[in-house]
């Protein structure tokens, strides 16, 4: 903290190579690519790590597929998701090669068809599905029900194959679903792959063949106690069902989730009859989860402070709003001054923070052997307002 300041992000890459190696050693010899959801941490340095042991990667718009590029992924390693891909994401993701588009709804498959004829190319594209199963998640973070905007429904994808298989411009790949995140049960997966193996069968009757089977992200994580998927049991489980089918997976916080922490400082204790609050230096701009989704982050210590004052505390921040906080009534012993390291926190922390009440964006540092990097710098308050202009009058 003495080098970088707080508050900070800091990931370990040894985690983050550990928990991708879980996923892609478990497929052994089977045809697969775990391509890391990028949306939950892109970093430049932490995609580097990923890309350099073989990663392959899962992004939403050109601005993540620009991010893995420079960081020295490949274009034929990545599969583009997300609703609404604009047209100059589709040339720019053509031009540089990518591995697949999951196609969300027929119009963006007409998009893609025109654009691809448009540069006399044939784009690579797989049908998102929703195969209408409940992930038992949070409802912000789940996606696999007809209710949720994502993906086709399983029974208007075969008309749109036929279409696809029909157009020179579009080279029909693969069948792909993501039914939400932070899954904490391996039976929704199951359900929704019986579902999709089914379609797959229906497609081959019908002579369109699927080369690969993308089953998306989701793996839930501790953040507390509670029990949640074993990574090679899943996968084990999916090999059983299909075949010499090529797996794609979209993990995303099972990479980083856990490989990471937020340390923010405590600059006030304020205490009344009814609250204990511990007012940090970080706030809801910074790690969004807890105010957003009412998560659960643990909390520890940085260093044990036996002379602190105990009590139950609220970790709130300094942000003008009753849900800013970042923990609620955790019994700690704290003094002004104290760090605290905020647990669970590389996945979806710094990518959602903001810089809302002109906060600049905090740091970001990786630990690699005893070794530690700078791998962003702390935003200054002259880069908030630089590309703002007073009108002229
Ligand atoms: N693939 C697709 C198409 C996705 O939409 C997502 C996440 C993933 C993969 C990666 O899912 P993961 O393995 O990380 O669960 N901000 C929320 C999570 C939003 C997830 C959105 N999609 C949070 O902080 O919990």
């Amino acid at each position: 903290m003495a080098t970088y300041g707080s508050p900070l992000y800091v990931y370990s890459r040894a985690e983050i190579e550990k928990n991708w190696h879980t996923f892609n050693d478990a497929f052994s010899n089977h045809p697969h690519l775990v391509c890391f959801a990028v949306k939950a941490n892109s970093n430049l340095a932490v995609l580097n790590v990923l890309a350099k042991i073989g990663s392959g990667f899962d992004v939403v718009s050109r601005g993540e597929l620009e991010r893995v590029l420079a960081a020295g992924g490949q274009a034929n390693r990545c599969v583009f998701s997300g609703v609404a891909k604009a047209t100059d994401e589709i040339e720019y993701a053509l031009e540089v090669g990518i591995r697949c588009f999951n196609v969300e709804s027929s119009s963006e498959l007409d998009r893609i068809e025109s654009i691809a004829n448009r540069l006399n190319a044939q784009a690579p594209i797989s049908i998102r599905v929703n195969p209408d199963v409940d992930a038992k998640t949070h409802p912000y973070i789940s996606t696999g029900l007809k209710e949720n905007k994502f993906g086709v429904d399983i029974n208007d994808a075969i008309s749109l194959y036929e279409k696809a298989n029909n157009s020179k411009y579009l080279d029909v790949q693969g069948l792909d679903c993501h039914i939400g995140s932070q899954i904490t049960d391996v039976s929704p997966f199951l359900d929704a792959l019986g579902k999709v193996l089914e379609l797959i069968e229906e497609l081959k009757t019908k002579g369109i063949e699927i080369a690969h089977l993308d089953l998306g992200g989701g793996i839930g994580i501790k953040y507390d106690n509670e029990q949640t998927i074993d990574v090679n049991a899943y996968i084990v489980s999916v090999l059983e069902k299909v075949g010499d089918l090529e797996i794609i997976l979209e993990p995303g916080r099972a990479i980083v989730g856990n490989a990471g922490i937020f340390v923010t400082q405590v600059e006030f204790l304020k205490q009344n009859s009814e609250h204990s609050f511990a007012i940090i230096d970080g706030a809801m701009n910074d790690l969004l989860r807890p105010a957003f989704y009412s998560a659960y982050h643990q909390v520890l210590p940085v260093n044990e402070n036996s002379n602190g004052t105990q009590a139950n505390w609220d970790l709130v921040g300094p942000i003008c709003e009753t849900g800013d906080f970042l923990a609620k009534n955790r019994k700690l012993s704290l003094s002004e001054g104290d760090y605290l390291a905020i647990m669970s926190a590389g996945a979806y922390g710094f990518t959602m923070s903001s810089n809302y009440n002109s906060r600049p964006r905090v740091a970001e540092v990786i630990v690699s052997g005893d070794q530690h990097s700078l791998v962003r710098e702390r935003e200054t308050i002259q880069d908030l307002f630089n590309k703002e202009h007073l009108m002229n009058d």
